[in-house]
Formats: structure tokens, sequence, C-alpha cells
């Protein structure tokens, strides 16, 4: 009985919480690493158009945050991970980032996070990592210091910060920084009121093992797959909530159980290189629909450890960016074609009709490939001076990845730069993929099913 009351207590302050006030508002990230991006009054525009209530920025880039003046959407401001460091022991220079980045923006446009450095946990160790907590305290004071104490001041770390996230209640954040980083962080989330921002892609677990995740789960459509974790019986139907729970679980154990919890970035590629899978516009739609769905539903549905909690959100990203480094899908995950086009629709306020969407166009490759060989050649339009230099790049790395072409030698002829350097870039990749190397050398390679070889020159290639 004591149980049953404590639950409709607990019930009903969720039920306060979600008041038509505090409904759940679905973000995207507006990332700018293109060279082709519409400009700020145009992507302004096309936020508006999605029906999206904030937007991201990876900057204070003042233009884009005029565009957003006057707009009814709540903006995310970000402190470059450069900058922590100097920030962490210098309170003149945080009052002087915050005056001249936040000061002149504010309240016309309605800034309401403030996030300090970007997924710092992911980069290789150094000493800008012990410095986080003590640059975000800095720039809680000015903000105060500025009477802008509307502005929730809080850090994107990527699911890299756990050690063990399966099963969810297994959570656990890493040994390296639990107790020197973490801890104090969640301590000043805690004092702040502020979010722990979690960037989550349930594609990244799904395509490194798409055969034991089921696609449906990962996708978050309607699945017969479910999973019950056997340390507290709950009972998954989609990957991101138990992605989500796992985070929670890890706060828990450091005695934080409240913390509420933010989605700094999430989505789906609506494409991808040959070597990848499911990266397509169906899985696309599909994902970021459901997620919306499932976000704006009310009352709000929350996770299994802690249904009824409203997600706040931000869905990754705004364009198609030419300029990400690393696989195919990085440069794919836009909503937007860099011409302002749709990759496929969306409605961030969660009220379309599915059925008034149009078809998709049925996905191919979400099977892992056999018996395929992969080349990495130069890219049509490759800039020849850049070209010159990525054939430099990709013979000094590995182990005589450009014996072939040496004068003399089998691959030598026709002695052209992109002939050299599309032998070098199938070289390089085929060697270190294994070791995280890719096919892009900046846009200037690509890959292909056609070989590439001639005469006696064989060219080495990725086999699946
Ligand atoms: C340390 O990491 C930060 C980003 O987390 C980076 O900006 C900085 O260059 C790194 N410093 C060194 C010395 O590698
Ligand atoms: C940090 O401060 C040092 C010493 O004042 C300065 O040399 C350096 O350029 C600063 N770093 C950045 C990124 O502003
Ligand atoms: C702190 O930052 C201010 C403003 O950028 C700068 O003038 C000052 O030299 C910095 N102090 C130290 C000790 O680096
Ligand atoms: C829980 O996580 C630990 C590492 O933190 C791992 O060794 C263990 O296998 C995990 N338990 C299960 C049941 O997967
Ligand atoms: C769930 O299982 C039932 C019975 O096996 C089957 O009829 C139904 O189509 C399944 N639904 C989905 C979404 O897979
Ligand atoms: C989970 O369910 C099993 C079987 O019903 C039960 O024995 C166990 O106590 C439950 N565990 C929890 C944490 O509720
Ligand atoms: C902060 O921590 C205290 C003590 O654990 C807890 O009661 C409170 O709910 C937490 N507040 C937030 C906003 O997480
Ligand atoms: C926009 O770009 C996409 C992808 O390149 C293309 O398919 C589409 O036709 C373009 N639309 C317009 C209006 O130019
Ligand atoms: C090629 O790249 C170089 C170096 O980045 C640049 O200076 C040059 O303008 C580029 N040429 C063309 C035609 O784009
Ligand atoms: C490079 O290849 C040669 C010949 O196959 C081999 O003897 C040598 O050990 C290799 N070196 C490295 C660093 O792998």
């Amino acid at each position: 009985m004591q149980i049953i009351a404590m639950f409709l207590a607990s019930f009903l302050c969720f039920a306060s919480l979600t008041s038509a006030h505090n409904s759940a508002k679905v973000g995207i990230c507006y990332g700018q690493l293109g060279n082709n991006l519409p400009k700020p009054s145009k992507s302004t525009q096309l936020i508006k158009n999605l029906k999206a209530k904030r937007v991201k920025l990876y900057d204070t880039n003042p233009e884009i945050l005029k565009a957003l003046q006057k707009t009814n959407i709540q903006v995310s401001i970000m402190v470059p991970n450069n900058l922590i460091t100097n920030i962490s022991t210098n309170q003149t220079l945080s009052n002087t980032w915050v005056s001249t980045n936040v000061v002149p923006f504010y309240p016309q446009t309605m800034i309401r996070y403030l996030l300090v450095g970007n997924e710092i946990l992911s980069n290789p160790p150094n000493t800008t990592w012990f410095n986080l907590v003590p640059a975000m305290r800095k720039i809680k004071y000015s903000l105060k210091k500025f009477g802008l104490k509307k502005i929730k001041v809080g850090t994107p770390l990527a699911m890299d910060c756990l050690e063990s996230s399966f099963p969810p209640s297994n959570g656990t954040f890493r040994s390296d920084v639990k107790n020197t980083l973490i801890k104090p962080l969640l301590s000043f989330l805690n004092k702040t009121k502020s979010f722990f921002f979690i960037d989550v892609y349930p594609f990244f677990p799904w395509s490194s093992e798409p055969k034991s995740i089921d696609l449906n789960y990962a996708l978050m459509n309607p699945t017969n797959v479910t999973y019950k974790d056997p340390s507290t019986n709950l009972t998954y139907t989609n990957l991101l909530d138990q992605m989500l729970d796992s985070v929670y679980f890890a706060m828990l154990k450091l005695g934080y159980p409240n913390t509420r919890l933010f989605i700094g970035e999430t989505g789906w590629p609506n494409g991808c290189d040959i070597d990848q899978i499911g990266g397509n516009i169906y899985n696309a739609a599909t994902y970021n629909r459901n997620l919306i769905k499932k976000l704006t539903t009310k009352p709000p549905l929350g996770t299994p450890a802690r249904p009824g909690t409203i997600l706040p959100s931000f869905i990754f990203a705004l364009y198609n960016e030419n300029q990400k480094a690393g696989p195919g899908t990085e440069r794919h995950f836009g909503l937007l074609y860099p011409n302002g086009t749709s990759v496929y629709e969306t409605d961030f306020s969660g009220k379309a009709k599915e059925s008034e969407y149009k078809p998709l166009p049925k996905p191919t490759n979400n099977e892992p490939l056999k018996g395929v060989k992969i080349f990495c050649v130069v890219a049509e339009g490759a800039n020849r001076t850049e070209l010159a230099g990525a054939l430099g790049y990709a013979c000094g790395q590995g182990n005589g990845t450009c014996n072939a072409i040496q004068p003399g030698k089998k691959c030598y002829k026709p002695n052209s730069l992109v002939w050299h350097a599309s032998y070098a870039f199938s070289s390089y990749w085929s060697q270190l993929r294994s070791t995280g190397a890719s096919c892009y050398f900046n846009g200037l390679a690509t890959q292909t099913t056609k070989d590439p070889s001639y005469g006696s020159c064989k060219f080495p290639s990725v086999n699946f």
C-alpha cells in the first residue's frame, strides 16, 4: 500500500513536469563542415521549415547568431576544445569570452545552452580532460556575472565515456575518468541544475554487429525483438532506450540518479561507402521519424529505467557535410542536401501524418557484402595540387605502399599523377584499413568495385 502511494506521488510529480510549457522539444544540429552550404539566413528559414524548436551550433558564428534573432528557436552554442585549458585557469578570459560571444546576442537570440568542448573524452588523453570541469565553473560564473542565469552549461560526451553499457544495468563510466572527471562533472551539473549531454547513435553498435542486433530494434520500428535486462527485469523494445539507460545506471553508480539526460546528438546516415552497411535514405528517414514520434509523445515515454521523463534532444544534422573526415557515413547525416532540398521528409513537431509522406526508396545495403573487391581511386574533379600532396602522404604510410609505382616497376606506366595516386590510395587503404584508415583523403578519393588493374599491374583491394 505504501509502495503504491509512493508510486502515485512520483507519478503526479512527473505529471506536473509535463505541462504544455515543458513539452519535449526536438532540435537540429547545425554543423558547418561543408564548402557548399547555404548562408545563415537561408539556413534559419530551412530550420523553421523543419519545425525544429532548437538548434545546436558547434561554435558562436556571429552571422548565424544574428540570423537566429527574433525566432522562436532555442540555441545551443559551444566553447571550442582548444580554449578549455586557458579558460580553466583564467576567469578574465572566461568573462571576455562570454562578453564577446554571448552578451551581444542575448536575449534577442534565445541562447539557452552553452556547451564547453565537444566529445573531448573521445580524443587521445591529455590535460584538457582534467581542465574541463574547472572551465565549466569559470564559464558558469561569467554567465552569472552578466546576469545570464537562464543559460545552462554542459559538455557533450560520446558513448565511449562508458567502459561497459551492456546489459544497461551494467553501465559504468570509464575508470580513467570516473572519479577524476565524471564525478566532479556530475556534481557541477547537479548544483547548476543542468543536463548530462550524451551523443548516442544506435547506428554504430548495429553496423558493427549487424548479425547480432536486429535492424528494426535499432531503427525503433515495431518488432517482436525485446531485450530483458537480467539484473533489473526491465524490458527494452529498442536500442536507443538501452543505450540511454546504460548512461543512467552509470550515473546512478556515482550517486547521481536524478541528473537529467539531454540527447546532444543522435541520427542515422542516409548514405555510406561501399564497404559500410545500413547508411541509406530509407533507414535514416525511418529512424528519425520514429525518434521524433517517441520524443514528442505526450505524456512523455522516457526510458524503461526512467519512464515518463522528458528527453530533450538534437538530431544530427541539418546538412550533408562534404568536409567531414572519416568514412562516407560521416558526410551523409543530413536531413537536407547542401542545396536546401530535403533528403527525406520530416516534421520535428511530430504532428505530420506518415501516410502523407512520399514513398521511400527500398534499401539495398542492409546486409554485409560477400565476395566483393573494393578499390580506392582518385575521385572525379580532384585538385591536382592537393592530389600530389595526398600521393606523398599515402606513399609515406605503411610498408612499401608505393613500390609498384617506382620507375621500372609494374605499375609505373602510365606515368600520370592520377594513375599513381589511384594505385597509392588502393595500396594504402588495403594495407591500413584494419587500423582505421579510410578511403577519403579529404574528398580526393572514392571507393569503386571496378578493378583498375591494367596489363601486369595488379591493384591491391579490400576484399569482402
Ligand atoms: C588536447 O586535446 C584537445 C581537445 O580535446 C586539443 O584541442 C588539443 O590540441 C590537445 N592538446 C595536445 C597537446 O595534444
Ligand atoms: C593560451 O594561453 C597561452 C599563454 O597565454 C597562449 O600562448 C595561447 O595562445 C593560448 N591558447 C589559445 C588557444 O588561445
Ligand atoms: C587571462 O586572459 C586575459 C584576457 O584574455 C589576458 O589578458 C591575460 O593575460 C590572461 N592571464 C594569464 C595569466 O594568462
Ligand atoms: C559488465 O561490465 C564489465 C566491465 O565493466 C564486464 O567485464 C562484464 O562482462 C559486464 N557484464 C556482462 C554481463 O556483460
Ligand atoms: C510478431 O510475432 C507474431 C507471431 O509470431 C507475428 O505474427 C508478427 O508478424 C510479428 N510481428 C513483427 C512486427 O515482427
Ligand atoms: C526478476 O524476475 C525474476 C523472475 O520473475 C525474479 O526472481 C527476480 O527477483 C526479479 N528481479 C528483480 C530485480 O526484480
Ligand atoms: C542533486 O543531488 C541531490 C542529492 O543526491 C538530489 O536530491 C537532487 O535531486 C539532485 N538534483 C538534480 C537536479 O539532479
Ligand atoms: C539538390 O541536390 C540533390 C543531391 O545532389 C539533387 O538530387 C537535387 O536534384 C538538387 N535539387 C535542386 C533543386 O537542385
Ligand atoms: C587547388 O588546391 C590548392 C591548394 O589547396 C589551391 O591553392 C588551388 O586554388 C586549388 N585549385 C583549384 C583549381 O581549385
Ligand atoms: C615490410 O615488409 C618487408 C618485406 O615484406 C618485411 O621484411 C618487413 O618486416 C616489413 N616491415 C614492417 C615494419 O612491417
